[in-house]
């Protein structure tokens, strides 16, 4: 981490939010990974999914053909859902990869959704990633938010991270907790309550994805390769309609984390002051009154002004990554 990104002060002050942006070390070796075949299942993309020798690292490629993507074979209600994800290098404008859980493909017209996705980048730029939430088909309220990061994603593998609650759902990068999103009761349905899969993907979305849709997608640097290692499905499986629990106990270990600790707030709070780009809560395009939930501090406000506010464009929605599987089995991938 290059610790002038974070601190042009003391020494001191330097290393000491050198330590606590980038956390202690992962403990990857105590979290519960499965195998690919033990867990998951590919949704599209034929042989653009390959699995690795060693039976836990996916690489997802995109190319003219197909983009390419699986899913946890077992829905969840809550728990912690973890990848190490290596990103696409160089050339990446409208290249989209995404990392999330949903549950479009049985509730369709009131379906969940915790994302991570990744925007692309134009050369020599920095890497988006952002976060979003919908709850019982909350679709015309998107709830995202944009960060750049303290390091360069393509680089090496990282850990992105959701711990998903009744109360709460964090999403953590390596060790750090980069968005704690509470559920109020104004909120109502829009939390997300129903049992959800577990998805990756890597797909094209020129129309949307690089500073909204400007940088398209340039097959002359195809294919666009993303790695998936270290996959974490910590929590009870559950049949979606009954929602009926299928797991015997569920194992805790110490590297799951359970919520934000303090010191872990005070690194989250560094990480959103240096790093956030963007925020639906400041967004008066497209919410003249922002919703419920919103805390506004001016601060935050002034400091987000400075950043290219295009991406959304008002607030289109995007759609280009719903590659349901239908109740047949097949692949069928929605686009709007
Ligand atoms: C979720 O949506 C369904 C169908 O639109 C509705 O019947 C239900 O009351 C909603 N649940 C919540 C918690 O808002």
């Amino acid at each position: 981490m290059a610790c002038s990104y974070l601190c042009p002060c003391s020494l001191l002050i330097c290393s000491l939010l050198a330590f606590l942006v980038s956390g202690s070390p992962i403990q990857r070796a105590l979290l519960p990974v499965i195998s690919f075949d033990e867990g998951y299942t590919q949704l599209f993309g034929d042989d653009n999914l390959a699995i690795h020798r060693d039976g836990k690292t996916v690489h997802l490629s995109l190319d003219e053909r197909t983009g390419s993507g699986f899913a946890s074979q077992d829905l969840y209600l809550h728990g912690y859902f973890s990848a190490s994800i290596k990103l696409p290098a160089d050339y990446t404008a409208g290249v989209v990869v995404a990392f999330y859980m949903s549950n479009g493909d049985i509730f369709e017209t009131n379906h969940d959704e915790i994302d991570f996705e990744f925007l692309g980048n134009i050369r020599g730029k920095d890497w988006r990633i952002q976060t979003n939430i919908y709850g019982n088909g909350s679709t015309s309220v998107g709830r995202e938010e944009r960060y750049s990061l303290w390091f360069d994603p393509s680089d090496d593998f990282h850990q992105y991270s959701i711990l998903w609650t009744d109360s709460q759902i964090t999403f953590y990068v390596d060790n750090v907790p980069i968005r704690e999103f509470k559920r109020t009761e104004s909120m109502g349905g829009d939390f997300p309550s129903k049992p959800m899969s577990l998805y990756a993907t890597i797909w094209d979305g020129s129309g949307w994805a690089t500073n909204g849709g400007k940088y398209r997608v340039n097959y002359k640097y195809a294919p666009y390769v993303t790695e998936f290692s270290d996959l974490v499905l910590h929590g009870c499986a559950v049949d979606p309609i009954e929602q009926f629990p299928k797991c015997d106990n569920t194992e805790s270990s110490e590297a799951i984390p359970t919520g934000v600790t303090t010191v872990q707030r005070i690194k989250m709070e560094s990480f959103r002051a240096k790093f956030m780009t963007y925020s639906y809560c400041y967004d008066r395009v497209r919410y003249k009154v922002p919703p419920s939930e919103c805390v506004i501090n001016p601060k935050e406000a002034d400091r987000l002004k400075s950043f290219d506010p295009v991406t959304f464009g008002g607030g289109r929605r995007h759609h280009g990554k719903r590659h349901h599987r239908s109740r047949a089995g097949h692949v069928e991938a929605i686009s709007i």
